[in-house]
């Protein structure tokens, strides 16, 4: 990730607010970290009010002081711009800054993430404080990355943000009549006149909360408020790694994302961050799945280069309702995870623990003890030491997949806007399973968005493509054409990219493609029903639910058909061969046992081959990542017991030493790591 001469092994640290504590303790810390293995910390990330105590005043005097003592003591330094959070006397003199919810109320001084994004006030501020930042320590040659303000997230509803919307849509749609065309605003008499007509889609206009889900009477008018949304966000990332830049061309530039984050489109952010970073909070008890899902997520936003894991937590995190421990092991286990996804750097939140509000309950490496005699602490100088030993060895390796599974932000915002056909679509969701069958199957996987190149794998999935956005169809009828394997599923290639509807048939453009016409679509209610589908040759049967096609071939095979209902005997799953390639459609939400079913059969059928064999039960997730130096398998057991793998290669462990022939059998223990190198 931060490629760079200065950067010669595993970062190793987190985000350190020496701030918040007296001076004396200062050097305890340094001696801490020294045991510990730390060698880098993320500094200023929430120090604005104390930088800028007035609109003229600006107080370096402590951040001298803090970047002086770690250069001292051989850290590299992760540089904060400090701007998510306000300070107070701006909120006073300029309410500008402060955002306006989507109820219309706008907040006061408080909290954080609370700038809106398109206020004059804070553009004008956060750009000067970030280039003040970038002039006095340009010369800091241990300054590794900038870290631009932290976490970007929310949305603002106020006035400013209204009356740049409609700057955006002029840009976009440059006439009115073309803004009425893309959002159908013949429906419900919506004509716009002026663009002074157009107002934003919150609570008090387009959209209305239903259980707690956020619902619009206008999804073009939704889906564009989002999108511009995410825009004037990445706008204020980027006037201010612009106003680094002036001062520090070399240094590279992040902000840290979080993972699979709808409110922001991070494919597009990724293009504008020099090397992506994100912090990894996975929930206790979720599938691990879901944290390797959004590694890759975020690995794929810069096609593949390595990444930094900019935070996690050591022990606990103080936002869940039960905020349960990591077990022992466990944080070694999601840092190793991270490195197999990609990542290069192994980094906390937060380095001390802080004694007061809301975080003084969350992990640390330090806890309130104040001593190196805790159990998080020694497992962290465990990790230390063994991160220390693997060097440079596994820095900027990528991994080299042959199947893509297509994640995208608009599909991501429109299916989740669509009113019908069911609340029970859920695009995180049904992309998750595909994802998780292949992990299952040791079968690596890119995580790609709809403008990456796709002519370099064999397999490509698209689940739920409900917006088959211009061109993209093109790019999959190539794909196919030439021997590539492409597979979707229900709602798919239903509208274009304003959500209007293609008319002539489901699924639209990919109609061809698939060799099928889809009629109609019958939602199923979460309940079980007993829906059923066959699908194998000898006819087994798995449930089907949340929505099944009912749908014709118009040149494909069925693979399976429904059991049940005036639908019976329809196909489920299709199958078209076009060109040199196959289109697979998958016409309903099934079981494990079925995808597994499934992509044994594809994998087959397209050479895609797994790295180790194991028994489909056994929670052990395997990587590959390469290098110039060689190619490293990471086996990482989430289990709670030894499990087994029987390796299709031979190799050593980096960690443990151990040899390895071809064919051998590795037992890991429970939490345990192996990272083989491949012979
Ligand atoms: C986020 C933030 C940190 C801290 C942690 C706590 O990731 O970036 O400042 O609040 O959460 O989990
Ligand atoms: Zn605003």
């Amino acid at each position: 990730m931060i490629e760079s001469e200065k950067v010669k092994k595993i970062l190793y640290g987190g985000d350190y607010n020496p701030e918040q504590w007296p001076e004396e303790i200062w050097e305890e810390d340094m001696r801490l970290f020294k045991l510990a293995h730390i060698d880098v910390v993320t500094l200023n990330v929430f120090s604005w009010a104390a930088l800028q105590p007035d609109e003229t005043t600006y107080d370096f005097s402590k951040l001298d002081k803090i970047m002086e003592l770690v250069k001292k003591n051989g850290l590299k330094v992760c540089l904060a711009t400090s701007t998510a959070a306000h300070p107070a006397w701006m909120a006073r003199k300029y309410p500008d800054i402060l955002r306006t919810g989507n109820n219309g109320m706008k907040r006061k001084f408080g909290s954080r993430h609370n700038s809106c994004p398109n206020s004059p006030t804070y553009r004008k501020y956060s750009v000067a404080l970030a280039e003040k930042l970038a002039e006095r320590y340009k010369d800091y040659d241990n300054i590794v990355a900038w870290h631009i303000s932290n976490e970007y997230g929310g949305e603002c509803y106020c006035e400013n943000c209204e009356k740049t919307f409609r700057v955006w849509l002029r840009k976009k749609y440059k006439t009115i009549e073309e803004l009425n065309r893309v959002w159908n605003t013949s429906f419900w008499g919506h004509t716009m006149y002026d663009w002074e007509d157009v107002v934003l889609p919150d609570l008090r206009s387009e959209e209305f909360s239903q259980d707690g889900r956020p619902r619009t009477n206008f999804q073009g008018i939704s889906l564009d408020y989002r999108r511009f949304n995410s825009d004037s966000m990445l706008e204020c990332f980027t006037l201010e790694r612009d106003a680094v830049k002036k001062y520090t061309p070399d240094i590279p530039v992040t902000t840290n994302l979080m993972g699979c984050y709808q409110p922001l489109d991070y494919q597009k952010w990724g293009k504008e961050l020099d090397f992506v970073s994100w912090d990894s909070y996975p929930a206790f008890g979720a599938e691990f799945y879901h944290n390797a899902m959004c590694h890759d997520v975020m690995r794929g936003l810069k096609q593949g280069k390595p990444y930094a894991l900019m935070e996690q937590t050591p022990s606990v995190s103080n936002w869940h309702t039960y905020c349960a421990l990591k077990r022992p092991g466990v944080m070694r286990l999601l840092s190793y995870q991270a490195l197999a996804h990609g990542s290069d750097t192994v980094m906390f939140f937060q380095m001390r623990r802080s004694i007061g509000a809301c975080e003084k309950y969350h992990g640390a490496v330090i806890d309130h003890v104040g001593t190196e005699n805790t159990r998080v602490f020694r497992e962290i100088s465990a990790l230390g030491a063994e991160l220390e030993k693997l060097g440079d060895t596994t820095l900027g390796a990528r991994s080299n997949a042959k199947v893509a599974i297509v994640f995208d932000w608009d599909n991501w915002w429109a299916s989740s806007l669509s009113a019908g056909p069911s609340d029970a679509i859920n695009y995180y969701d049904e992309v998750y399973q595909y994802y998780r069958t292949l992990s299952q199957l040791h079968i690596p996987v890119d995580m790609i968005s709809v403008e990456d190149d796709i002519s370099n794998y064999k397999l490509v999935i698209a689940p739920l493509l409900y917006m088959c956005k211009d061109g993209f169809d093109e790019k999959i009828r190539q794909f196919v054409k030439l021997g590539g394997t492409f597979l979707t599923t229900y709602f798919s290639g239903y509208v274009e990219d304003h959500d209007l509807v293609i008319t002539g048939g489901y699924p639209g453009r990919l109609k061809d493609i698939l060799g099928i016409w889809v009629e109609e679509s019958d939602a199923v209610p979460v309940e079980d029903i007993g829906i059923h589908h066959t699908f194998g040759y000898e006819g087994e049967t798995y449930p089907a639910e949340i929505i099944c096609d009912l749908l014709h071939l118009e040149g494909a095979e069925s693979l399976g058909n429904y059991d049940n209902d005036f639908y019976a005997g329809m196909p489920a799953v299709t199958k078209n061969h076009f060109g040199e390639g196959n289109a697979y459609y998958v016409a309903t939400r099934s079981d494990e046992a079925f995808y597994r079913k499934l992509f044994t059969q594809i994998a087959a059928e397209c050479g895609l081959e797994s790295f180790v064999d194991a028994n489909p039960e056994v929670l052990v997730e395997t990587t590959l990542r390469e290098n110039a130096k060689g190619r490293f398998l990471f086996l990482l057991n989430h289990g709670e017991k030894t499990a087994e793998v029987t390796l299709k290669m031979g190799g050593t462990d980096l960690l443990g030493g151990k040899k390895y022939e071809d064919g051998a059998v590795v037992a890991l223990e429970a939490k345990g790591v192996a990272v083989l190198e491949l012979s």
